[in-house]
């Protein structure tokens, strides 16, 4: 057995092992006893029917985090003493995807929790959930006519809806449509918080926000709600301090804040009841447990038991009976329950296995490299790669100008990259990564080409530099002799991966082993479960990969209990506007217009056709 080159014991340790084939292992977290599942086996099965990439969920894990969350809470409340309870609420835009939310009501039902919505779509799909009776749907987000009515009106059918002030304006329209309606409505109100968070989501907080209604607005609120005499409606007070918070003191920091709000409110009048704190809670994406951007200094437990105690010691000091706390924990709740898996289809590697033979015709220079590999030491590194650059770019020249021909070139090329990888070697092997040469050495990676689209399964990574860890998921007890990055299927130069977590930090190549012929290589890709599927785009028309819903069972087992085909090209065409049946048409007049001048069988003409029809069916990924 290897060492856990990749952290896979850090930043999977509720999730994953390393079995003793070597292969990753899936826990069932939810018992913690039984039998790891081989994800090489989910992928077999899988591979029966269909054609990788997959996001595989593991609704095990989406359960667990649900139950985590919640009963952490409670155990805060009961430890700490505080007097009442904890409600959950999923925000649906974190992964909207049906069978996901579905899971999120059922595994939540037992805790009573409800759904945050941030849009009339997304309040469709709340209405549409079997939610229990006491269970709340939040609106946030700007809402119209028609979101208010439908959320006012919901109200008949014993939904709670609550409609969260955004802004005055929308109170305004609030106002009248609930007067026209002559319904109450069930308020929240937003509110601006000062506290500002560090990592990637700051400005989600503070007073450059974008939502919330900042304190001279609060009191406008206050005063209009009072004088339509909807302030007894006033039953929520929302905040959100931004995604991903790193740090757990600006967590206490911004509950202490969001308190004096409640409190000031509640001494106004309104009859507050609960108090939703919005989502924030992190995701350890690296395992080093530190406050950084893709990491938390917190645990699950210490994030509940933070949030409670501020709110007790507030609301005792300040003589306000306890509101029911609220989170909108989206991120932590689903990103471990899905992974991506890709197949390697291809390599580039910028090697060669031995060093070209010298002879008399050759340039001096090419002599001058070789000799390189004489002189490599600590001492030296630095000028070896000097002088091995030197060479190959005057030698470049003379072939520019003509002085030396194709042959000689090429001879040069392979003779520069076959030093070069015995410089690579060295830093490896004496483990100089702290020399500035290590990282240029890095940039002349080889490259693994993946079947996978960065912009559809991965677009944080690319948008915002965000780490997912990346595994292989099988031979994880072989050394791996290979240092790469990887390259996506798009034809997009941003397509590429160079940043990995590994045991030993954050290093710009993933170790990985040597392909072999004909096999099939994996790689698993960690806690995409959140906002990755839902901001994903069609870059280069490359749709949604084929997504199965796994559940572990005992003694290893698993069974796949959903399978959702991908995107066929004809549904990635007609997102861009084009009809398959026009395109089909137009493509067979053109080819019938060249049978009939015979510059094409029929036989061949029929094939053409075949290709053509098969192609607008299948998948818009790589297929073996
Ligand atoms: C209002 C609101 N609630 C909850 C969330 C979810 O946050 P997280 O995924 O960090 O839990 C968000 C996302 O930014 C949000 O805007």
């Amino acid at each position: 057995m290897t060492n856990d080159i990749y952290g896979i014991e850090k930043w999977g340790k509720d999730f994953f092992k390393i079995l003793s084939n070597g292969n990753l292992g899936l826990l069932n977290p939810l018992k913690i006893k039984s039998k790891p599942v081989d994800l090489t086996k989910i992928v077999k099965k899988l591979n029966q029917k269909l054609s990788p990439p997959y996001i595989i969920r593991v609704s095990n894990y989406l359960e667990f985090m649900i139950n985590e969350i919640n009963e952490k809470f409670y155990k805060s409340i009961n430890t700490i003493g505080y007097k009442n309870k904890f409600n959950s609420v999923y925000p649906i835009k974190v992964n909207q995807q049906s069978q996901v939310i579905k899971k999120v009501v059922k595994y939540s039902k037992k805790f009573n929790s409800g759904l945050e919505v941030g849009s009339k779509a997304e309040l469709l799909i709340a209405l549409s959930q079997k939610l229990t009776k006491n269970a709340l749907i939040i609106c946030n987000g700007t809402k119209d006519e028609e979101f208010i009515k439908l959320s006012l009106l919901s109200n008949k059918i014993d939904m709670k809806t609550i409609l969260v002030i955004e802004s005055l304006k929308e109170l305004n329209l609030i106002i009248k449509i609930s007067k026209s309606l002559d319904i109450k409505p069930l308020l929240g109100i937003r509110i601006k918080l000062t506290n500002l968070i560090s990592g990637k989501w700051s400005q989600s907080s503070g007073d450059r926000s974008a939502f919330g209604l900042p304190v001279d607005k609060v009191t406008e609120a206050l005063t209009d709600l009072k004088k339509n005499n909807l302030l007894d409606c006033l039953i929520l007070q929302h905040s959100h301090l931004g995604s991903q918070v790193p740090d757990i003191i600006e967590i206490r920091k911004y509950t202490q804040e969001a308190c004096r709000f409640f409190i000031e409110i509640s001494n106004y009048g309104a009859p507050l009841k609960y108090i939703d704190l919005g989502g924030g809670l992190g995701v350890d994406y690296t395992g080093e447990n530190k406050s950084k951007f893709h990491s938390i200094n917190y645990s699950l437990e210490e994030y509940c038991s933070n949030i409670v105690e501020t709110l007790k010691l507030e609301f005792d000091k300040a003589k306000i009976k306890h509101p029911i706390i609220i989170t909108e924990s989206g991120r932590a709740t689903v990103a471990p329950s899905s992974i991506l898996v890709f197949n390697i289809l291809d390599t580039t590697i910028f090697d060669v296995k031995s060093c070209p033979v010298l002879n008399k015709k050759d340039h001096i220079y090419l002599s001058y490299m070789i000799q390189i590999l004489s002189y490599i030491s600590i001492d030296r590194i630095q000028e070896c790669f000097n002088d091995l650059n030197y060479y190959r770019d005057e030698l470049r020249i003379l072939f520019r100008n003509g002085q030396i021909n194709l042959l000689d070139i090429s001879k040069i090329e392979k003779t520069y990259l076959y030093v070069l990888n015995r410089i690579k070697t060295f830093v490896e092997e004496k483990k100089l990564n702290a020399n500035p040469i290590a990282s240029k050495l890095n940039n002349l990676a080889d490259i693994y080409h993946g079947n996978f689209s960065l912009f559809q399964s991965l677009p944080d990574m690319w948008a915002i530099d965000q780490l997912h860890p990346i595994a292989p998921i099988q031979k994880l007890n072989h050394k791996p002799n290979k240092h790469v990055i990887l390259n996506d299927i798009t034809c997009d130069s941003d397509g590429m991966i160079s940043k990995f977590v590994l045991n030993d930090g954050i290093k710009h190549t993933l170790p990985i082993h040597a392909l072999k012929k004909n096999e099939e290589y994996y790689l698993g890709v960690f806690f995409v479960g959140a906002y990755q599927e839902t901001l994903g785009d069609l870059h280069n028309l490359f749709g949604d990969t084929n997504i199965s819903t796994v559940k572990l069972e005992e003694n290893g087992k698993f069974k796949i209990v959903h399978e959702q085909i991908g995107d066929k090209i004809s549904q990635v065409l007609n997102y861009v506007e084009y009809s398959s049946d026009d395109i089909l048409k137009t493509f067979s007049e053109k080819t019938r217009k060249f049978h009939n001048k015979k510059s094409i069988s029929s036989k061949e003409k029929n094939q053409l056709l075949k290709n053509f029809k098969a192609s607008i069916d299948g998948y818009t990924y790589f297929e073996n």
